[in-house]
């Protein structure tokens, strides 16, 4: 379904994606780790053609998504819809009409700039902020909600465009313990019951382990570990870190239990640090 062959994304002398090479089969579940500037975003950048690469290319179903221009390129966006750690919603806007903006790139000039949408499509938005929980919060603004369900938000906006693939950048890097589980629970369920692919950065490796079906380790720029959540053991985790003996896996915990013992913020501290 998705190819990915030798692709190389360099910023000058910095290479920061790195000959990266990945086959996947059938829409997964994925969850991509590494330290701090180890090219995840800039992979996901490529993926959804924010960003061009230096070299390789990128196949989706027979397709080079790489070599995409134009309106198809446009398409293509519109088909692997992105999710960030910020939400990049429109803060003083209604929580329906942010979510009605994921049908932008569908929609005329002059029914955008005045804020005109079908009937049918705010039907569908209420439809898809109902399955995700948030259904009562549709006439808010979007500031007014909390961080999860912001998020939940910038996950409808996403689906408004029945994407084939969401991919999310540390989609829960900004939330609390129990809204990151809200938030990594929906992206599941999309996957599940939806069929769609989802791959997500996640800081966490208790994240990756729990809700993915595969993980992809990258250091420096480098695929340096492709394996299943039983096959990221500790010392996997230390090479895709480049961590020493003193590595703790608490350290990289999302987990309520972590957080809440007396070490709370030394562990927030060095989750931050990595
Ligand atoms: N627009 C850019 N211009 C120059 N260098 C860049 C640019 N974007 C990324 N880089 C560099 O590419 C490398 C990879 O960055 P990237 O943001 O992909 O890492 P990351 O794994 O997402 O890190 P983080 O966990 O901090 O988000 C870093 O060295 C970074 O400084
Ligand atoms: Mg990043």
């Amino acid at each position: 379904m998705l190819e990915i062959e030798n692709l190389t994304k360099s910023f000058g002398a910095n290479t920061a994606v790195d000959s990266v090479s990945l086959s996947v089969a059938r829409p997964t579940m994925i969850g991509i780790i590494g330290a701090s500037g180890a090219g995840k975003s800039t992979l996901l950048r490529i993926l959804n053609r924010m960003t061009d690469a230096t070299a390789g290319r990128v196949t989706v179903e027979g397709r080079e998504v790489t070599a995409l221009r134009g309106a198809d390129k446009r398409a293509w966006q519109s088909d692997c819809a992105m999710i960030f750690q910020q939400f990049n919603l429109v803060p003083r806007m209604d929580v329906v009409s942010n979510v009605l903006h994921g049908t932008l790139n569908a929609r005329g000039t002059l029914a955008t700039m005045f804020n005109l949408f079908p009937t049918a499509d705010i039907h569908r938005a209420i439809d898809i902020l109902d399955r995700l929980g948030i259904a009562d919060h549709a006439p808010k603004r979007a500031e007014s909600l909390s961080g999860g369900q912001q998020q939940r938000v910038a996950i409808a906006r996403a689906l408004m465009q029945d994407p084939k693939m969401i991919l999310a950048d540390e989609p829960i890097a900004s939330l609390d313990p129990m809204n990151a589980q809200i938030v990594m629970d929906a992206l599941r369920r999309i996957h599940d019951e939806d069929g769609r692919m989802v791959i997500a950065n996640l800081h966490t490796l208790d994240t990756a382990r729990r809700y993915c079906d595969r993980v992809i380790g990258m250091r420096m720029g480098r695929v340096v570990f492709d394996g299943s959540p039983a096959q990221l053991t500790t010392g996997a985790a230390r090479d895709i870190y480049g961590a020493d003996s003193s590595f703790s896996e608490a350290a990289t915990s999302t987990a309520i239990e972590a957080l809440e013992t007396p070490g709370d913020r030394a562990l927030q501290e060095a989750e931050a640090a990595l």
